[in-house]
């Protein structure tokens, strides 16, 4: 059985499953979903990304907005795809209808045995509607893996991370399913950061590029090194002794006031909920690793 990947499309999406191929880990599908840009361009990106490095994973389309909100991508940030760059983009795929992912979720959770992980990278919208229109499918995952949330400051806001600030409900639909969910939130990813020296040469273009214009967040607000989000949550997957969970109780804020999608976590004896509490030093140059091995 092979891990399935729900994803915003953008860079660190991009080379959190480029690590895992590299690190030889079967994916059974890849389900797009609004978040670092819109649909449409979430989908250009991972059209583009499929022809530039011939990935081979089922892809499936997904929400264009969160359960009950209108979308605020990262664009403002990223620019208009979602994915900055320091020079050429990805190529521009043809056209294509890709099926949607809830029937394919129920079919590759109904129709496997073994273990069925799920590895999120995005708003969990496209979850949180498996969780509501087929709960039990829902309930054969044996493990969701997210990149998400903060148990600190924000990113998206001061009190709230990306993902968690994109699809707040979301978060707590899939929470509230008992399913085991294990979170890598922002404390555990600025844990592992990379600066310009690190970026490795002779990859296949436009990933030089590309990791630099990621690296430029951080360099535009005056910072030398930039967290490495969703690879690092991919980690768990490829190297699963890099990173250490703890069980926590999740209360997240679905309210209107500016702490929307702020996550707490509270110290628990035991949960369905885990979050990365520690991270093992090699954590970022494993993701380097990840990217440096398609050097030509
Ligand atoms: O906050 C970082 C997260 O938001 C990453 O998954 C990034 O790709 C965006 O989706
Ligand atoms: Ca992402």
């Amino acid at each position: 059985m092979g891990v399935w990947v729900d994803t915003d499309f953008g860079f660190d999406d991009l080379w959190a499953l480029l690590l895992l191929r590299t690190f030889g880990v079967a994916l059974d599908g890849v389900s797009l979903v609004a978040g670092n840009s819109t649909l449409d361009n979430v989908t250009l990106n991972a059209l583009g990304a499929r022809l530039a490095f011939g990935l081979d994973w089922p892809f499936f389309t997904g929400a264009a907005e969160p359960l009950n909100r209108p979308l605020e991508t990262a664009e403002r940030v990223l620019g208009p795809r979602g994915m900055q760059t320091r020079g050429a983009h990805l190529p521009e795929a043809p056209q294509e209808t890709l099926p949607p992912c809830g029937p394919a979720l129920v079919a590759w959770l109904e129709e496997n045995e073994g273990p069925r992980e799920v590895l999120a990278l995005g708003p969990l919208t496209n979850l949180a509607r498996l969780a509501m229109d087929a709960p039990g499918a829902f309930s054969r995952i044996s493990r969701l893996v997210w990149m998400g949330g903060s148990a600190g400051r924000g990113n998206q806001t001061p009190f709230a991370e990306f993902n968690a600030h994109a699809d707040a409900e979301a978060i707590k639909v899939v929470a509230e399913t008992g399913v085991p969910f294990a979170i890598v939130d922002l404390e555990a990813c600025h844990q592992a950061t990379y600066g310009e020296a690190d970026i490795p040469t002779g990859m296949p273009e436009p990933l030089g590029v590309l990791m630099g214009g990621y690296l430029d967040i951080a360099i535009t607000r005056g910072r030398d090194w930039m967290p490495i989000y969703d690879p690092l949550a991919a980690l768990v997957f490829t190297h699963p002794e890099v990173l250490i969970f703890e069980p926590r109780v999740l209360d997240v804020d679905t309210g209107t006031l500016e702490t929307y999608g702020q996550t707490r976590f509270e110290r628990a004896g035991e949960s369905t909920v885990s979050l990365a509490t520690g991270v093992a030093p090699n954590a970022a140059r494993l993701c380097l690793d990840g990217l440096a091995r398609l050097a030509v």
